[in-house]
Order: structure tokens, then sequence, then C-alpha cells
């Protein structure tokens, strides 16, 4: 299948010579905050062609022999980058040599305090910050196969998200580490990570990474990822990329899990110690499916990865641990989808509701929101109830295997359900209302699980729970999400006083509490407030804290306070994310 369509987030245009294979070489300079990189690119075909680059310093441009090949590197557009063009000679390879910035969108270093032990340096390219580390062709609508090696200190490990790991030599001075991606795969999902990084494993084809510090609790946590491995894989068809490990990250990821192919980047606070982090695992895992194998073709689609991995993951997540924890999650995902249609309308940002938005001229970074996600998984749901399990199911096999290492866009997509389950099943569910159309469909599915009735019946009444109460921690992190907002501070102080939440090990749990009392303005809990915000880079964490903060203006100034504390530890990509949440 060919893509003819551009995608508006990239500067390759369908139709230029294509990536078919890179090959980098990567030297991370923990003192300068920089990567010196040689990147050996092989294309499909000679001709004139184009690379996204941001804010790389690019020192050579050659053939294998060294040769120089003449090349322009356009102006620096604030959204894209710079366009940097060739032409591709007859032998097709090129070598740029280049290095980054420190300033790097895609990379967060970390000094030994920042990392809890040695330094750690790492990558995150979705969506559009690839090209901030490697330069390509940054659009996930081209894919490649991809080797790597890390030149690192001795006393560090360097992972790369791929699924063989060639070797690892050592000299006196420096480690090199070899690894190599036989499968095809996109921009945004290439990755490393350096830092000082022990294992455990899980089975023969998995095992957890982490500071040595986490290993323990981690490999615990998720001890149950081959269990989640077989029902993807009973549901969705074999796995399809080798190997799947797990790297538990620093505090500061900016993200709940991401899923780099073969390695997914996890946020520490899913080691929790009570097995709420899993269904997170299970969400990163279904990725390999849907997202990492069949590929949204460009940010508009999105939707294509987020909503089919939603729904995926709560089938996989419903196989181990039943349908009551599964709904249990949905209806978690819809309090966040709530917030975020209010956010839009009140910022007049309503197009950005519907399920497959116009983003071009816009970093998807900056219009990141649950909408893709439940809306997206609310659709697949309601097709699901629509023709019954058992045809949908086969649907979902079918659609996996048509598209496999494919990127396809929302058009595509339509076209395969309409073809699939037909055009009757299509107008009765009113397909195009729910991807075009804003705002959430009136014939939505409603979420059904056991677990929701009691702690909805203690939320709606403003109850205190009972100190005997039983929930699992999803169930409290929904009780307080559904907790009227109009509560009085003496709520807060009883129900502080009876369950200690503001400083509860659940991160999830701890936070929702924070982010209630501080919102009632409770000020017993502004030094726990303090100490999260200094301590936590996860964006879905900071911008709502920030933002209750911002609430009061002596709050805003504490926010402030805080924010210029905190900043030098976060991801760049929260920086911006509270900058803005703290703008609002
Ligand atoms: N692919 C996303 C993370 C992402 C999205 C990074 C867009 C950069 C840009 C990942 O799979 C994800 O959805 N993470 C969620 C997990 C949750 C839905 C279980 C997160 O981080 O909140
Ligand atoms: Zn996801």
């Amino acid at each position: 299948m060919h893509i003819h369509s551009n995608d508006p987030h990239s500067f390759y245009q369908a139709g230029q010579p294509k990536i078919e294979l890179i090959s980098w070489v990567v030297t991370p300079d923990f003192s300068e905050k920089r990567l010196s990189c040689m990147a050996r690119i092989f294309f499909d075909r000679p001709g004139n062609t184009a690379l996204d680059t941001r804010d790389l310093r690019i020192l050579k441009v050659t053939d294998t022999d060294l040769v120089g090949i003449p090349f322009e590197l356009g102006s620096p557009d604030p959204l894209l980058g710079s366009r940097l063009s060739f032409d591709v000679p007859e032998k097709r390879v090129v070598e740029i040599r280049y290095e980054t910035s420190p300033d790097a969108h895609g990379i967060q270093w970390m000094s030994s305090e920042l990392a809890g032990g040695k330094p750690f340096v790492y990558t995150q390219g979705e969506a559009i910050n690839a090209r901030t580390y490697i330069p390509c062709q940054d659009t996930p609508s081209v894919k490649f196969k991809f080797g790597a090696t890390l030149v690192v200190p001795t006393d560090l490990r360097g992972l790369i998200a791929a699924s063989e790991h060639v070797g690892r030599t050592q000299t006196e001075s420096c480690a090199v580490e070899e690894w190599n991606m036989p499968f095809p795969i996109t921009s945004y999902l290439i990755a490393f990570a350096v830092g000082d990084l022990v294992s455990e494993e899980l089975s023969d084809r998995s095992r957890v990474w982490a500071q040595p510090h986490m290993l323990e609790k981690a490999a615990n946590e998720f001890r149950d990822i081959p269990k989640l491995m077989a029902a993807g894989e009973r549901l969705f068809g074999e796995y399809p990329f080798g190997r799947y490990d797990v790297l538990v990250m620093p505090d500061a990821f900016p993200y709940g899990g991401m899923e780099n192919p073969c390695l997914s980047f996890l946020t520490p606070a899913l080691v929790a110690g009570d097995g709420s982090g899993i269904s997170t695992v299970a969400h990163e895992l279904a990725h390999s499916w849907t997202g990492n194998l069949v590929t949204n073709a460009n940010w508009d689609s999105f939707w294509l990865n987020e909503g089919w991995t939603v729904w995926a993951e709560d089938r996989i997540v419903e196989e181990v641990y039943g349908a009551d924890v599964a709904m249990l999650g949905r209806k978690l995902l819809e309090l966040e989808f709530q917030d975020d249609l209010r956010h839009f309308e009140k910022a007049g940002e309503w197009r950005f509701t519907a399920l497959c938005p116009d983003t071009a001229g816009i970093d998807p970074d900056d219009v990141f929101s649950r909408v893709p996600y439940f809306k997206g998984a609310q659709l697949l749901t309601l097709l699901e109830q629509t023709v019954g399990r058992e045809r949908f199911d086969a649907f979902a096999l079918r659609y996996i295997d048509a598209f496999k290492y494919q990127s396809i866009d929302t058009e595509t997509f339509l076209d395969f359900l309409q073809t699939e389950l037909g055009q009757e099943v299509f107008d009765q569910v009113r397909v195009e209302e729910w991807v075009y159309g804003p705002g959430y469909p009136k014939n939505a599915p409603e979420i059904r699980s056991s677990l929701i009735g009691p702690v909805e019946e203690l939320a709606r009444k403003g109850e205190v729970p009972p100190p005997n109460v039983d929930w699992i921690m999803p169930q409290w992190q929904l009780y307080l999400e559904l907790l009227p907002r109009d509560l009085s501070l003496d709520f807060i102080d009883r129900l502080e006083g009876s369950f200690r939440l503001s400083t509860e090990e659940n991160t999830e749990v701890r936070w929702s509490f924070l982010v209630l009392a501080t919102k009632t303005g409770y000020l017993p809990v502004f030094s726990e407030v303090e100490r999260f915000l200094l301590a936590k880079g996860r964006m879905k964490y900071l911008k709502p804290l920030y933002a209750a903060l911002g609430e009061t203006p002596e709050g805003r100034a504490y926010a402030e306070i805080i924010f210029a504390n905190a900043r030098h530890s976060y991801h760049p990509v929260a920086v911006r994310a509270v900058e803005n949440a703290l703008a609002a």
C-alpha cells in the first residue's frame, strides 16, 4: 500500500527516495549534554530527498568513501525544524556526522543527583521529536530497519529499543553496546536509554530493566508480563517483535509509558506494590500490534494508535484480571476525557474533540488529550457490541494482518471497516459522526463494572468511606475523582484524618487527593504538593496540580516558585506543558 498524501509534520514528501535502513552510532557526552553521532542511511533509490532535523549541528554529509555530498539545510521553522536535502548517490548510502543541542526536545539529560544514582540520558521521539536527535524522515508514514551502537562509560549500560543485543565490548575507557532491529519501525519509535541499569528475567523473551534500587520491586510488580503476552497473542496473533522487555525510568519521565519497540519505557509510579500499574504495561504491550505493527500514517490519525490500543489493553486486562477491572480502568479514562472536553470548550478549541482533527501547523504534543484514547476505544467497543464479540475479534485480527508493517490513515481504516463489517453497521453506528464530529456521541456504550457502583454511591453522597473499606487502588482513584468539587475543608480534613491519603504510597491515589485538597484550599497538604512537584515529572500529574494551585492568587505565586525550582528536573516537553498550564 502506498501513502500518497503528505504528512504536514514532516519535510519529507511522498514519492521522494525513502529510508530503508539506518545504522546509527551514538556517543553521549554527559558534561556537554551532547550526542556525537553518525547516521549511515540506506535509501530505496537514488535521487533528491529530504530529511527532518531540528537543532542539529550537521558536520558532514558524505558517501561511504567519505566523499562530500552537497546538502542544503533550510532555515529553522519553529514547529518543524530544518529541512536537510541532498541527492542520494547511485550507491544509495549517505553518512551524516552531527551533534545534538543541549536543549534538544527529544533528549533528557540527568545528573547523578537527578537520576538518583549515576547519570542517566534517554530519548523520547513521539510525536515529532526524533528529529532533535537523528536526521530522518520523521513521519510515521515511513518505516525502515534499524541498528545502533552506543558508546557509553564503562559503569553504565546502553539500551536500544530493539530486539537483538548483538553484544557489549569493553575497553579501559568505554563500553560499546551494539543492537539490531530487523523489523521495520517508524522514526518516533527510535529510542535509547543510558544509565546504571540492571535486569531480571521474567521469561525467555521478557525481562525487566531498572536502576538497582528498583529492580526487585519492579520485577515483582511486573511478574505477570508473560501472562499478558500470552493473552495478547490469543487475541491479536503472534507477538511480532521477538522480545518484550520493560525499562523502569527515573521519576522525571514525562509519560506513564512509551511503547518503544521491544522495550517499553515506564514511569516508576507503576511500581506501587499493589498491582495497579500492570494495566499500563498491558497498554504499552498492546501497542506492539496496534501502533508499532499497524501504525498511524500521520498525527491526525493518532486515534488509530491510541483508540485501538486502549481497546486492546482492556481486552488483555479482561483476559487476565477480569472484565470488572478492565471496565473500571475505562471509567477512569472517561473522567480524564470529560476533563479534556471541558478544557477544550473553555479554551475555544472544541475542534480538537474530534477523533480525527486537523493538526497541521500545530505541535501534536500541545493538543495531547484523552480524546483519541477514550473516544476511539468507545467507538471500537460500540462496534464490538453491535456486531457481537466473535465477529469483531475476527475483524480485529484481519485488520492487524491486512496492515501489518504498514502505516495507514483514518480514511484507509474507514474503507476497510465499511468493507469488512458492512455499510449497514457503519451507518447504524454513525461512524462518520464519531470520527469527524466533535464532542461525545449520544450512542456511546455504557461502562459497566461491579467495582464502580459502591464507589459512585459514596462519592455522590459526599461521604467519607468507612474505616474498614476494602477498595482496590483504582477504586480509591475513582472515588476521589467523583467527589463533588465544592467540598468543605472539614470534609477533606476528616478524609485525611482517616486514611492519610496525602502520604499514600500509590502515586495515582496520592496525586488525586493532592489535586482535590489543593482545589479546596486545604493548606496542610501544601508541603506534600511541593514535594510531589519537585520529585515527579509525569505530565499527567504536573498539569492538573499546577493548574489547581493556579486557581487562587496565593497558590499561583507558590506554583511559580515551585516551578522555578523544579523546571531543571523536568523533561523539555513537560516544561512547555507546565508553562501552558500556568498561562491558561
Ligand atoms: N504512546 C503513548 C505516549 C505518548 C503519546 C508519548 C503521545 C508522546 C506523545 C503511550 O502509549 C501512552 O498512551 N501512554 C499513556 C498510558 C495510559 C493510557 C495507560 C500515558 O502515558 O498516560
Ligand atoms: Zn498509548
